[in-house]
């Protein structure tokens, strides 16, 4: 949530700030603003809406200035209009910060600042946050770096702070805790940002900061201190991060390039693990634990949302194939429940950013207890892949369309080939079925490559149903999952209202929305609970509802019952989310273009949930 954005160098840095803002806009969308040292003035220029509103409201201005920062908001503090928005002058304006993260203990701080007569022009915690450092810098008469470590070793919450100063007008001040923070480096010029999306046109090397480290960054120069001011090591990192990947590439959406990239973001997160042929699944990350995690009494997974779902799905495959009992909790739940966690336990966390704070907490609280910690991460380098034991990425490309689509499929094939990796070792099936699996997972990439031949159909079913006021989603077995996850796709990118059930459980109370005005949507492809699904199927029909079946290739039964049907390739029910789900994603798309919704950056959303 938020995005920030610094330069210090000998290039302009306004066309940086603004280009690297865009970047970041999927990380909040409220407000943007720069702040740039110009002939010796320190000036802010902020506007509430997009980066276009910013660059719209700046354009009679010609920037010269080598050094700056930039904000994207998501609001927290304050609503989202110009005087709340990034950044935030001291009360001197002498000062100017970006902040991504909440200061918990503001109001202290702020009645502590107000008793001593200093005013406020913003709600927002970060003002408070600046002013704190400016009444500290002036009582103790320090320099910037060391007034912004006195002034972290008081300050309570989660920061990725850039400040800069107009009385030391070569340096740029950057820290975190919590929220990420990653610096570029350039021949005499850094570049910071909040991921590496704005740094990789400049250069590929990177340093991520860690948490309670300070950065001192000159034109020539990057100290690393942390907050007792000792030394830190700035470890160089190589980035593998291609233009093309943060690019649309020629579609509309972020979200629709990412959809249709999923052949390839899936067959990539099998590359060098997988070869069925062989026999063989290599998992770096899991080689030295396959042991512990075969012999596991059982597994907990944390995440939220769409990893959430991905989770459950994981939940299904390894109970069925590991005969490992598995806990699938939000990571928001899990945290403040006091849950039993022992020594030695193992906790599976599935994130897409590696960012998402209730999922950054929840792995702290199991480490804390002893838990032994395995990341499913996408994102390279991100706050979660750190603080994890082991870990095995995605590599399914940076996501950048808010509406996870790519990193769910990579999930799901990363959590099979553990959960095959695991099941054979344990001798929970047999050397047939785990050559059988492997095989149809090779041959995933191709199934979905079929259902995204879909994108036809479905959107013709979409401009049916585009006005809908409610959707129901319903699945059994494998499938139920994926039915949480196609409503949630459709609540958070065009607003309509959509629940995810299992197929039986309707009759115990949603049974009651059905009428002729209500699409249900079925996932009801061939598996071990096809019979019951029909019967459900044809509960609604009695009822009147509109039927949209996702089945598989050549069903004829439920064509006949369902008012329209999508059919998607066959596979093992195991892998099947990993095709049924895909028109799901279309049908979102589709129905929210139709709407006029802004499919990359719905409201109120940010792509990752760095508050918690
Ligand atoms: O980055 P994460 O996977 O940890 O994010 C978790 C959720 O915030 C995320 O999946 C969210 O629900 C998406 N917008 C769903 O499309």
């Amino acid at each position: 949530m938020c995005g920030i954005v610094g330069y210090i160098g000998h290039k302009p840095a306004f066309p940086i700030l603004i280009k690297g803002l865009k970047r970041l806009e999927y990380r909040g969308y409220d407000s943007a603003g720069v702040a740039l040292i110009e002939s010796s003035d320190l000036d802010i220029f902020k506007k509430k809406g997009k980066v276009s509103e910013l660059e719209k409201f700046t354009e009679t201005n010609s920037f010269k200035g080598t050094i700056g920062i930039g904000h994207t908001r998501w609001a927290t503090h304050g609503e989202p209009n110009d005087r709340n928005a990034h950044p935030h002058y001291s009360h001197d304006q002498k000062l100017a910060i970006i902040h991504n993260g909440i200061i918990e203990n503001y109001g202290a701080l702020k009645t502590e600042l107000t008793e001593k007569g200093y005013e406020f022009r913003s709600d927002t915690d970060t003002e408070v946050f600046i002013t704190f450092i400016e009444d500290i810098k002036k009582s103790l008469d320090l320099n910037l770096e060391d007034a912004v470590r006195v002034a972290l070793t008081k300050v309570v919450g989660a920061y990725a702070i850039v400040i800069m100063s107009v009385e030391e007008p070569d340096k740029l001040i950057a820290a975190r805790k919590g929220s990420p923070m990653v610096i570029g480096l350039g021949q005499g010029e850094y570049y910071i940002a909040s991921d590496a999306t704005p740094i990789v046109e400049y250069t590929n090397e990177v340093v991520y900061l860690n948490d309670e480290q300070i950065a001192i960054i000159s034109r020539e120069n990057l100290e690393i201190v942390d907050t007792k001011d000792v030394p830190q090591e700035a470890e160089i990192h190589k980035l593998d991060l291609k233009l093309e990947a943060i690019e649309k590439s020629g579609y509309d959406h972020f979200m629709l390039k990412e959809i249709m990239e999923q052949p390839n973001s899936i067959a990539d997160c099998m590359r060098g693990r997988l070869n069925a042929n062989e026999g063989l699944l290599t998992l770096g990350g899991i080689r030295e634990y396959a042991e512990m995690i075969t012999n596991a009494k059982k597994i907990t997974i944390v995440a939220c949302g769409t990893s959430w779902h991905a989770g459950l799905v994981a939940e299904y495959i390894f109970e069925d194939l590991c005969r490992i009992p598995v806990e699938v909790e939000y990571a928001s739940e899990f945290r403040y429940r006091n849950p039993i966690i022992n020594e030695g336990d193992i906790l599976f966390a599935i994130s897409q950013s590696g960012e998402t704070a209730d999922t950054l907490a929840a792995i702290e609280l199991a480490k804390s207890k002893g838990a032994f910690v395995f990341g499913v991460v996408n994102t390279v380098g991100s706050s979660i892949s750190r603080v994890t034991h082991e870990g095995a990425y995605l590599h399914a490309g940076p996501e950048i369309g808010v509406a996870s689509t790519k990193a769910f499929t990579a999930q799901l094939t990363v959590l099979t080939m553990i959960a095959l990796r695991i099941a054979s070792k344990k001798g929970t099936i047999s050397d047939s079925k785990y050559r059988e699996l492997l095989v149809d997972l090779e041959n995933i990439p191709g199934k979905v490559a079929k259902a995204l031949e879909t994108d036809k159909t479905v959107r013709e079913i979409s401009a049916l149903f585009k006005d809908a006021k409610n959707f129901l989603y319903l699945g059994r077995g494998y499938n139920f999952p994926v039915a949480l996850e196609g409503a949630l796709k459709l609540k958070e990118i065009s607003y309509i209202h959509a629940e995810g059930y299992p197929a039986a459980e309707m009759k115990h109370g949603p049974i009651a929305l059905i009428d002729e005005n209500m699409p249900v949507v079925f996932i009801a492809t061939r598996d071990s609970s096809y019979d019951k699904i029909v019967s459900n199927i044809q509960e609604v029909k009695s009822r009147k509802g509109k039927v949209i079946a996702v089945v598989t290739e050549g069903d004829v039964l439920i064509p006949k019952m369902a008012d329209f049907t999508i059919e998607v390739p066959s596979t093992h029910e195991a892998l099947m989310p990993l095709v049924s789900v895909i028109p799901l994603q279309l049908l979102s798309y589709h129905i929210a273009v139709m709407r006029g919704a802004n499919v990359d950056q719905p409201r109120n959303l940010a792509k990752s949930v760095t508050v918690e």
